[in-house]
């Protein structure tokens, strides 16, 4: 590994934001997995159930009116986040909803055809498995789409759609997606980005990025769980089949004669997950008063700072190439052959370190470079370089039992 400079940044303390940290030493390493919310979102939701507490777009009462303006107020602050227009905001479970969405909105069979990379999580996979032929293109050295081998694949053998994520959730390496949606168009096909890591960590702009569909979650980026988003370039939407039926997508009904509402509102049938979204709005507030330039420094001096203390570390070490561009997360092996699940629960029973092992739903990855899952170390902006000493410090106690 190569030598870095980590002089030390002088970085505002965030952790007090977080609720999950009062009165205690919790270091908490798993916000790939979900991220910790902070206590304004929490407020957020309460307020809503305080002050509005009611349906939306289906009353005319002040509460009514108050709920859909608090709702309608998050789609257009996600699309400022995301540079694309509110009409363009689908509000969703989830990423994987998000992803579901596109695989029944495309219409998708056996006869058409995906390319995925072999970064995939299950969620940006089995969507497409499950459907149709899917190809999966290559990696280059450092751990990235190989753009050069997805442009001769795209080529030989054309497809719908590239479906493929903006950084892994495994080795962290985020993905050179400007070009590869470049290519996509070029060879005449759609291009998904399944956006679950990055957002709320590096800036993204789906116009600048030239994608056709973006999947995120709103709890990866400090929002609550059960809701999800998908960028769904307006241009398109008319010529997608609905994935759901239901109330509040139509503008009349009557015996068979059926008009949808064109936007969002045809792709959200039933009740929303309403304070999910006021929520994420509350989050995107959040990350809006730090700064992207902010999150961004602080990840990368974590970045670096890990990757200088793990050296020193013996018997584990990080199990795939780290590209330039890298998220503060790092796949750990043993180089023994210790069960890493009884390996993450030392350190949360000894060290109140909560970290994930395992696959992380990236079977594929795994397997075919013959590894048995990873203790997975993934930060954000609550964690400081006092959590990686101490997670250093502990795994230099359990050397021994890694070797
Ligand atoms: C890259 C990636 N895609 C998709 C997902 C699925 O997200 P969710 O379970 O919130 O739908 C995850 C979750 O870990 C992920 O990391």
């Amino acid at each position: 590994m190569q030598a870095l400079d980590v002089k030390c940044m002088v970085l505002p303390d965030v952790r007090n934001d977080f609720p999950f940290f009062r009165d205690n030493q919790r270091i908490y390493l798993d916000s790939s997995s979900t991220a910790l919310k902070p206590a304004s979102v929490m407020n957020a939701i309460t307020d809503f159930y305080l002050h509005a507490g009611s349906n939306v777009g289906r009353s005319n009462h002040q509460y009514a009116q108050l709920s859909t303006q608090l709702f309608e107020s998050s789609r257009n602050k996600l699309a400022c986040f995301l540079g694309c227009s509110a009409d363009e905001v689908i509000f969703t479970a989830n990423c994987t909803d998000s992803i579901n969405l596109i695989a029944h909105g495309l219409a998708l069979g056996e006869g058409d055809h995906v390319v995925v990379s072999p970064l995939e999580h299950h969620s940006n996979l089995l969507p497409w498995l499950s459907r149709c032929r899917v190809t999966v293109a290559r990696l280059d050295d450092n751990g990235c789409i190989d753009l050069d081998y997805l442009d001769s694949l795209l080529a030989a053998d054309p497809a719908r759609l590239v479906a493929v994520c903006h950084a892994s959730n495994v080795t962290g390496n985020v993905q050179p997606v400007g070009q590869i949606c470049q290519i996509a168009r070029a060879r005449g096909a759609l291009s998904l980005l399944d956006a679950a890591q990055t957002v709320g960590h590096v800036s993204v702009n789906v116009e600048q990025i030239g994608c056709d569909f973006l999947a995120l979650s709103g709890h990866k980026m400090f929002g609550p769980s059960g809701i999800g988003a998908l960028y769904l370039r307006r241009d398109l939407q008319a010529s997608m089949q609905n994935y759901r039926y239901g109330g509040g997508m139509v503008n009349k009904v009557q015996q068979g004669d059926v008009s949808y509402q064109s936007g969002p509102g045809r792709f959200e049938a039933g009740t929303p997950n309403i304070e999910g979204a006021i929520g994420l709005g509350a989050a995107i507030d959040y990350l809006n008063s730090l700064g992207g330039q902010w999150v961004q420094e602080h990840d990368q001096d974590l970045e670096r700072y890990f990757r200088s203390q793990i050296q020193a570390v013996r018997n584990i070490e990080v199990a795939f190439p780290i590209a330039p561009q890298h998220l503060p997360i790092f796949p750990l092996v043993a180089v023994g052959k210790v069960d890493i699940g009884f390996v993450s629960r030392i350190l949360s029973d000894r060290y109140d370190i909560a970290l994930s092992s395992g696959y992380q739903c990236n079977q594929p990855l795994y397997r075919n470079s013959g590894i048995n899952g990873a203790l997975r170390v993934s930060m954000h902006l609550y964690n400081s370089r006092k959590d990686i000493d101490t997670l250093m410090m502990a795994l230099t106690d359990l050397q021994d039992l890694l070797a």
